[in-house]
């Protein structure tokens, strides 16, 4: 399992709280920044990530900003991304069950690093349940095309 993992200055420290966790467990991690606490704009660490999973790089993204909030925003953006923002596990297991997201976004300033360590750990292990639920994650997909419902 390759992990992709970007933030902004405002989710800097958690990232790397998450890169030295995810190490530990013998994932592979891909950091596409930032790599100080120098302020920086999150759209375009969201977008890396984003691109990473495109381009085959990782199989699933964390991204974290001061809230979670504008870097999730951005990642959505990017076509086949879906991000979900997750401050306690129960949405994380969701998040992967129910919506297949396949991007974890997390707030520096908002989920103390135990609490992150765990609701990551969920959203990396739980499996996309199918069946109902593709059918309404492939709906999310129509809509993305820009075709009508
Ligand atoms: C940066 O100050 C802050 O706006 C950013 O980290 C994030 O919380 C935006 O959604």
């Amino acid at each position: 399992m390759k992990i992709a993992i970007g933030s902004d200055h405002g989710g800097f420290e958690l990232k790397e709280e998450i890169r030295a966790h995810l190490e530990s467990q013998g994932m592979e991690v891909l950091d596409v920044g930032t790599n100080s606490k120098d302020s920086v704009d999150y759209p375009l660490y969201g977008f890396r990530v984003g691109e990473a999973l495109n381009k085959g790089q990782a199989d699933l993204g964390i991204v974290v900003c001061g809230t979670g909030l504008g870097i999730s925003m951005a990642a959505n953006k990017v076509p086949g991304i879906r991000a979900a923002v997750c401050t306690e596990t129960y949405s994380a297991r969701m998040a992967r069950e129910h919506n297949n997201a396949n991007v974890l976004a997390l707030g520096g300033r908002v989920t103390g690093v135990g609490l992150a360590l765990d609701i990551v750990d969920i959203f990396i292990k739980t499996p996309f349940a199918g069946g109902r639920h593709a059918r309404r994650v492939d709906l999310i997909t129509t809509i993305e095309k820009g075709e009508s419902l």
